[in-house]
Order: structure tokens, then C-alpha cells, then sequence
């Protein structure tokens, strides 16, 4: 079909990740310099309009699956009709928040067909949360979460892991499992622009499972079946509500089935989340020409492995990673 968008390693790209803000209401110091990053003038910034025609054009060449993600999206003025408009296109749609306000768009989330929603939490500890996000607000999220599994929706809690900060708070976090249905993934520390990334400051899955071991037998521990172009390894203890998961981007990259694309706030194209180069949509578009040679082209120049970093030895050189975005800006 030629109008998949596919890779010259036979990867089938029907997942789009937009982000629609290049700011937050936290400044976690895993996604941002504390300094804060250059933010795109307003005027290089899509607009609504923008977003849906560009979503539109992803979703004719076989897109159906848009997540939104930001910065913090919910924290962009005009998301409720964001939501509105993508709601129309035949894509599953998603959205990944740090929930310190969701509580105020349960309404226009359900409306417009949000099942699934991605919530991050680093900590269980109201102390550790300020410090990693350099904001008070661990109350709410919590409060969030729970709202957000008694309004019906499908949460996964997504925990950075840090050596040495929150590792011992990875048995917390299963047990957090044991009465509520959610999903948490501990994810392995990834390098990005101004993040100040150190190996030594990941937690691997091995370590992980070394903490799961070590506290449930063997009988209990389940590996589950993950989804079909699953970022994450899924678990559960037997008998709990909820389950867990690693997301090992550093370990064990799962690009082999890889099928996601992003959008950035101010509308340029990443065919992998650590491309060093972009392909400029909203200027084209802005131009009143078509966009889709554009997206194909970067579809075919995607690398094989995290952007060409296919080694950890690669993934460890700061002028690599350097010339990749701040997090913040790329949405995850
Ligand atoms: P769904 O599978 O749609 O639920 O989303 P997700 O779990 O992939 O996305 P989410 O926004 O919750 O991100 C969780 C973690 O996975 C973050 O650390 C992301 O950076 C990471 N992640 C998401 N997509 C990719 C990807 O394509 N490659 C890599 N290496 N990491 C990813
Ligand atoms: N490494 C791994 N995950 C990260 N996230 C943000 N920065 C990093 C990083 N350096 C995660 C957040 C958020 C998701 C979109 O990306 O936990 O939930
Ligand atoms: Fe896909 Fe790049 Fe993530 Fe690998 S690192 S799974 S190629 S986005």
C-alpha cells in the first residue's frame, strides 16, 4: 500500500505522538534544565487548525493512533478544542499529563473519546516528588490518579527511575498495584539535550527485577502478554488489581517494532525520538504545499536503532544526545 508509512527496515509507522506545548507546570530535572529551555516564538507554534490538518494528512497514510503529549498539554488554552477536532478523525486518541489539573477535564476527555490516559509520578513520597519536580503538588496528582480510575479510565503511571533516589520505591509502587487497577512502568533514564544523563544514574530492567525477585517468589510473579508495538515488558503480581512494567530503552531497545512518529509543538517531524534531524511540516504547510513528501522522506531516512545511537557506548558520547531536543520539547 502505497500509502502506509513505511521505513526501509519494513516498519509500519500508524502511531503519532503530538506535542502541543513546549511548557510545564513541573521542571522535573530528568526532562529539562533547570534554566528552562529556548522556547519556540508563539508565532512558530501550530495552531489548532494546524494540528488537525497535519493530523489529518498522518491519518490518510494509515495513522490510528494519536497520543498527545506536551510539556504539559492539558496546560494549553485551547486543548479542549484540540480534542474536539481530533476527536473526529478515526484514531484512537490519547494523552499523557502529569494530571495536576486533569481533574478539570474529565468531562471533555470522555466526551471526545479518551480511554487511555499516561499519568507520570517519579515517587510515592511527597518530599522526594518536590524535589525531582521542583513543585508541591504531589497531592493533586495523587488525588488524580485515583479520580481518574474511578471516572473508568485506563491509567499507566509512568515512574523515571533514578539510582539511589527512587529505586527504593519500587516495591511501594507494586504494592500501590495490589487494590487499583493500573499500569505502573518504571522506566530506565534516557539521555537527552541539557538532562545531565549518566549511566550510572539509570536503573536497568535487570535491577528492577532484581528488587522484584527479591520481594515476591517465583509463583507470584507473572509475565504478562504486551500489547503489539508495546514500549513496555509487562507484569503482575497474582492476585493484585493492577500490574507493572520497564520501559528499557537503554538495556533492551524495542525498535524492532517500532511504529511511532512525532509531531513537536512547533510542527517538525521526528522520525524517532532521538533524531537528531527534523523535517520542517508547518512551514510547508504554512506555504500551501502538500506536506506529504516531506513525511515520507523522513519516514525512509529513519536509523534502525534510537536514532542511530545503536550502541550504549553511542548512547553514552553527550555529543550524540546533545543534538537532540530537551524532553520537555519532545513529548516522550
Ligand atoms: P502507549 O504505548 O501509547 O501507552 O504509550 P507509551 O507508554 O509509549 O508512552 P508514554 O507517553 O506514557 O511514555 C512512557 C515512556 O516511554 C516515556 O519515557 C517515553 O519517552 C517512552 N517512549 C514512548 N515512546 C517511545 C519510543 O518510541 N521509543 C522509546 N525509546 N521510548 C519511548
Ligand atoms: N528518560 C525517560 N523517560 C523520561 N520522561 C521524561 N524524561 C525522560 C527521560 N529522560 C518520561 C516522563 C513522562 C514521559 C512522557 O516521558 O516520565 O511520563
Ligand atoms: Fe522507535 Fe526511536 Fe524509540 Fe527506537 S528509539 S523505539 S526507533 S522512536
Amino acid at each position: 500500500d502505497k500509502n502506509i508509512l513505511q521505513d526501509s527496515f519494513g516498519r509500519d509507522h500508524a502511531y503519532l505522538r503530538i506535542s502541543l506545548i513546549e511548557r510545564c507546570n513541573l521542571r522535573c530535572s530528568y526532562c529539562m534544565p533547570e534554566e528552562g529551555v529556548q522556547l519556540s516564538p508563539k508565532s512558530h507554534l501550530m495552531t489548532y487548525e494546524e494540528i488537525y490538518d497535519i493530523a489529518k494528512t498522518f491519518v490518510k497514510h494509515g495513522v490510528t493512533k494519536i497520543r498527545l503529549t506536551g510539556g504539559e498539554p492539558l496546560i494549553r488554552k485551547d486543548i479542549p478544542i484540540i480534542l474536539e477536532k481530533l476527536a473526529t478523525l478515526p484514531v484512537e486518541l490519547s494523552i499523557t499529563s502529569n494530571a495536576i489539573i486533569i481533574d478539570r477535564f474529565i468531562e471533555v476527555l470522555k466526551t471526545n473519546g479518551v480511554k487511555s490516559i499516561n499519568v507520570s509520578l517519579d515517587s510515592l513520597d511527597r518530599e522526594k516528588f518536590k524535589h525531582i519536580t521542583r513543585r508541591d503538588q504531589f497531592e493533586k496528582v495523587y488525588n488524580n490518579i485515583l479520580l481518574l480510575v474511578k471516572e473508568g479510565f485506563k491509567v499507566k503511571l509512568n515512574a523515571v527511575l533514578m539510582k539511589d533516589f527512587n529505586d527504593n520505591e519500587i516495591i511501594d509502587f507494586i504494592n500501590f498495584t495490589k487494590d487499583l487497577p493500573i499500569s505502573v512502568r518504571f522506566i530506565e533514564f534516557m539521555p537527552f539535550d541539557g538532562n545531565k544523563w549518566d549511566m550510572s544514574k539509570m536503573v536497568s530492567y535487570a535491577e528492577v527485577m532484581d528488587y522484584v525477585n527479591a520481594s515476591f517468589t517465583e509463583e507470584q510473579i507473572e509475565r504478562l502478554q504486551d500489547a503489539p508495538n508495546d514500549t513496555s515488558k509487562n507484569y503482575k503480581i497474582k492476585g493484585y488489581k493492577g500490574s507493572f512494567a520497564i520501559i528499557s530503552s537503554v538495556t533492551n531497545p524495542f525498535c524492532d517494532s517500532c511504529n511511532r512518529l512525532r509531531l513537536t509543538a512547533n510542527g517538525q517531524l521526528k522520525n524517532c525520538l532521538f533524531s537528531a534531524t527534523e523535517s520542517d511540516l508547518l512551514t510547508t504547510l504554512r506555504q500551501g504545499k502538500p506536506i506529504e513528501p516531506i513525511i515520507k522522506k523522513a519516514v525512509l531516512a529513519k536509523l534502525k536503532v534510537r536514532g542511530g545511537m545503536n550502541t550504549i557506548e553511542k548512547l553514552q558520547e553527550p555529543k550524540l544526545h546533545n543534538n537532540n531536543r530537551s524532553m520537555i520539547t519532545i513529548g516522550g
